[in-house]
């Protein structure tokens, strides 16, 4: 059977630069941008040009590429290597696959170093990791994709948040990983994409990449998932997530907790999809992930249109948590994991 995801890259890596899908633009332009500094690199992120907490990650580990390749010396080098890392970990707070990726180089360079790579050696190997980061996070989606869809059967309604696609990760995504494959193998899904304000990357991104793919997508304002649940045209919920805290806590785009709790309301399970790289141990609930806060104009103007008096007061938390008993189960690339989180989070990395 042919491969039904068509999407485009987010992060293509171009021979020393970064090519970098502009998804502020989505769905009427697509325009690449050339990367060439790590201050480039640090504000695409800053500013959503690449969103998504893996595909930040692999876009970040680039970065470090960048900014190490003019090095004259390994010391040189591993400065430059070690600056970065911090400099580029200082974009968004929130996807610990930023941090979990900046580390992965950083040690991968101590790695080479203690080896006694050449410099040459040095800069190949670490752009070598680089690239591996960005290919194992598609390998990790497919399978991640594949335990989604054991729990989805033919004509299930499916409702997502946000945008956990190809475009927020290297392919597939991780929460529409699974409608990639039904389509591959003719199972119908009826999935309900919540727009997600305020910058609604569900209407923009979510829907145009599975429309784009021949999936059978609804779009709804998020103000609508309550109804949509109450009709009984939802049979699950699927979100993708930036940070799972050690007791299973996920945080995710803002207005996921409402989603949830809707969920519950109505009996329908609420699954998070993410790869181990977004597991965070060492946060112990969601309580201790730092959200990010976003500019006040994302609200009252967003999209060029000014829809809020001037002046008003403005609270624009980019993600929430939803705590751990609203969740069915969290799909990795190594299973399912079901409720006790902290027991079996941590028996998950000790396999
Ligand atoms: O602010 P964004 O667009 O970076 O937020 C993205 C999300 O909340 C996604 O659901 C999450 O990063 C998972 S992406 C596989």
């Amino acid at each position: 059977m042919s491969e039904a995801y068509v999407g485009l890259e987010s992060v293509k890596w171009n021979n020393g630069q970064v090519d970098l899908l502009d998804q502020r633009l989505l769905p009427e332009e697509v325009v690449y941008l050339p990367l060439t500094t790590q201050k480039d690199v640090w504000e695409a992120i800053r500013h959503l040009k690449v969103r998504g907490a893996p595909a930040i990650g692999i876009a970040a580990a680039y970065g470090v590429v960048i900014a190490s390749q003019q090095a004259a010396t390994t010391e040189e080098w591993l400065d430059a290597v070690q600056q970065s890392a911090q400099y580029l970990a200082t974009s968004r707070p929130t996807a610990v696959n930023l941090f979990w990726a900046l580390d992965r180089m950083k040690a991968a360079a101590d790695q080479f170093i203690a080896q006694g790579f050449s410099l040459a050696d040095c800069k190949k190997a670490l752009e070598q990791e680089a690239i591996a980061i960005q290919q194992q996070d598609e390998q990790t989606n497919r399978a991640i994709g594949e335990y989604a869809l054991s729990l989805f059967k033919e004509d299930m309604g499916v409702l997502t948040h946000c945008n956990a696609g190809g475009l927020a990760t290297a392919k597939y995504g991780t929460a529409l990983a699974p409608f990639y494959i039904a389509k591959e193998r003719g199972i119908n899904l009826r999935v309900y994409a919540d727009e997600t304000r305020p910058v609604l990357q569900g209407a923009r991104l979510t829907a145009f990449e599975l429309q784009q793919a021949g999936v059978d997508v609804t779009l709804i304002c998020d103000n609508m998932a309550g109804m949509v649940m109450s009709k009984g045209w939802v049979d699950a919920v699927i979100v993708g997530t930036d940070r799972v805290a050690a007791n299973g806590d996920v945080a995710n785009k803002i207005g996921t907790y409402s989603v949830a709790v809707l969920a519950k309301a109505h009996g329908i399970p609420f699954y998070v999809a993410c790869p181990l790289s977004t597991i965070d141990l060492n946060t112990p609930t969601g309580a201790e992930i730092p959200i990010e806060e976003r500019p006040d104009e994302e609200i009252t103007e967003g999209f060029g249109k000014r829809t809020a008096p001037k002046g008003v007061k403005v609270y624009n938390p980019a993600f929430d948590v939803t705590p751990n008993e609203y969740v069915t189960g969290i799909i990795t690339e190594k299973g399912i994991v079901t409720a006790p989180y902290e027991e079996n989070l941590r028996k998950l990395f000790e396999q």
